[in-house]
């Protein structure tokens, strides 16, 4: 028998946006929350460097909006940016009443917050606490969440699709968010959430690439599930890679913050020589799309597996005290930072486009809202800018709120009992090792085809072999029952296509996407953006 579940709101995702969403309504609704693993994992646990925000005297809203646009390489919607950057003051406000606790200058005479530098910033505009930001914001949320009387917490559920009133055959009225599907991974049944909102916040699909500095749950499950309910999605092309993810055997994924270049480490050859002032007069501090190519550049031109960061001119002290998980980290791996360089390269780190939204964070959906990585809000353009990430999940998580909270005494259309999942022709799968290899084979196409540096024989190449791929892939979902990793791997695979379409039809470089058959930017500012009514 199927489990139903209702809420007024349903909520898929539990990181900055998903939290601060559920906080921010839970007096005044009844929610469902979900998250595909436990509640605090997700890309927002492992942020290092900070939050972007307007908080010193001599720093300003104009100064910030500038920045921002001019690392989105002339693609930034101002409109988007400038709603960002006013509201990052109180953004920041919201989570220290809410507990966070922000590293403090080190001085006796002060009692100010300390702010670092990032890359592509003119000022020092990045609060965090130490080198583990986003542990500090995704632990003190968590744990609110968790004491709410409204919120209903759903952990290791993973969302499989929308259900839509378009979907149940109820033509004639705008296509309405009904609720989703989950499969609880815990007892292998798919549920029935019915909600009248539902927002999506699943976070990014960096998890497409062999290296990447996200965790597991980044599979672009949001964008894959609106994308295959109607919504528009836009500027999939622009995929970040951080320059900087640790090189080492024992290690993957882990990231060295850019806030350490901030604070002046510098970029070194095997031979220490250092190599960014060739590329481009910030050097270091550069925005990311351009030091990232600069690395893939010099790695392939001397064939090494990687080059260096190095901070261990600065005192050891300034080290430990700013970067205390990194130094613990790697001198666990005996790699001591106050005395020897870093190995590093650049791994896929964020996804600047994703599924069409307003600045009330509302999809082409009706009631269906998107907030945080899965979204395209126009705050990125072509690449976003270190930090302005999480500041984006909090503002327009706000955004959503105030919208669904408008819309409290509006009368909804009866909640019609939706429809339980039919397994009724599905099987047991005996053959979970065919996913796992095409996982695998997806993910290095990916990293091989339609990485740093592109070219359009190589993305069609990608192109037919995800065709094949998702060909098997759906005969597969056709006929055995779900499990997680066959919801991944459709996903994912998805997602690459629409990385790969978007990539095809943006005939020049921009930002993060550079293709050697189009080396030059267009005089035409243009977002991608892609319809299944195409
Ligand atoms: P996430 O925090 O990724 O949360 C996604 C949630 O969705 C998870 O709960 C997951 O379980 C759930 N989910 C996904 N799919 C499903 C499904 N199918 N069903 C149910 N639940 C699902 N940005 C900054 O601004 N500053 C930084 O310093 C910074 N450092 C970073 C360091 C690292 C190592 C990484 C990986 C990213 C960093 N970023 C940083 C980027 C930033 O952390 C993310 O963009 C941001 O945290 C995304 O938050 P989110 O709430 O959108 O998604
Ligand atoms: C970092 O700390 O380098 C990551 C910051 C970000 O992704 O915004």
């Amino acid at each position: 028998m199927t489990i139903h579940h209702q809420s007024d709101v349903l909520i898929i995702g539990s990181g900055a946006a998903g939290l601060s969403c559920a906080l921010r309504l839970s007096p005044h609704f009844t929610i469902n929350l979900l998250c595909k693993s436990e509640l605090s994992e997700g890309s927002t646990y492992y942020a290092q460097g900070g939050i972007a925000a307007v908080l010193d005297n001599a720093d300003s809203v104009d100064s910030h909006v500038r920045d921002t646009m001019n690392a989105g390489a002339g693609l930034c919607d101002e409109e988007a940016v400038r709603y960002t950057v006013e509201n990052s003051r109180n953004a920041i406000q919201w989570l220290i009443d809410k507990g966070v606790s922000f590293s403090r200058e080190n001085k006796a005479d002060s009692n100010d917050y300390h702010l670092t530098q990032e890359g592509g910033h003119s000022h020092r505009r990045i609060i965090h606490s130490a080198d583990a930001t986003g542990k500090e914001v995704q632990t003190t949320l968590s744990s609110l969440v968790q004491d709410e009387k409204n919120i209903r917490l759903f952990e290791n559920y993973n969302a499989v699709d929308l259900i839509t009133s378009h979907k149940l055959g109820l033509i004639g009225h705008d296509n309405r968010c009904l609720g989703a599907y989950a499969l609880s991974r815990s007892n292998d049944q798919v549920e029935v959430f019915a909600a009248k909102f539902v927002v999506l916040a699943t976070g990014g699909a960096s998890k497409v690439y062999l290296y990447t500095s996200n965790p597991d749950v980044s599979s672009g499950d949001g964008i894959a599930m609106a994308w295959r309910s109607g919504c528009r999605v836009a500027n999939m092309e622009f995929n970040q890679f951080h320059p900087t993810c640790l090189f080492h055997s024992k290690a993957h994924s882990f990231l060295i913050t850019e806030a350490l270049r901030g604070e002046g480490a510098l970029l070194k050859l095997p031979d220490g020589e250092r190599f960014m002032p060739r590329f481009d007069k910030r050097a270091e501090l550069a925005p990311r799309d351009i030091v990232a190519r600069a690395i893939d550049h010099e790695i392939k031109r001397l064939g090494i597996d990687c080059v260096y960061l190095d901070i261990s001119h600065k005192a050891d002290d300034f080290i430990k005290s700013h970067f205390p998980t990194i130094y613990q980290r790697l001198l666990n791996l005996n790699i001591d930072i106050t005395k020897q360089p870093i190995p590093v390269v650049p791994a896929a780190h964020y996804t600047c486009g994703g599924i069409v939204v307003d600045t009330d964070a509302r999809t082409d959906i009706v009631n269906l809202f998107a907030v945080g990585e899965v979204a395209h809000t126009g705050l990125h353009g072509a690449n976003r800018m270190a930090s302005n990430s999480l500041l984006e999940c909090l503002v327009y998580a706000r955004a959503a709120a105030n919208e669904i909270l408008a819309q409290k005494n509006e009368t909804h259309p009866a909640m019609t009992t939706l429809p339980s999942w039919d397994e009724s022709q599905v099987s047991n799968s005996d053959e979970e090792v065919v996913v796992s290899h095409n996982w695998h084979e997806l993910r290095h196409l990916m990293w091989n085809y339609v990485g740093i540096v592109r070219t359009t024989k190589r993305l069609e190449r990608a192109q037919r072999r995800i065709q094949l791929l998702k060909e098997e892939v759906k005969e597969y979902y056709s006929n055995f029952k779900v499990s997680s990793n066959l919801l991944e791997l459709r996903n994912l695979l998805t997602v690459a296509e629409l990385i790969i379409e978007c990539a095809i039809r943006r005939k020049e470089s921009r930002g993060l996407h550079y293709t050697l058959d189009y080396p030059e930017a267009s005089k035409q500012l243009k977002d991608t953006i892609i319809s299944k009514l195409d």
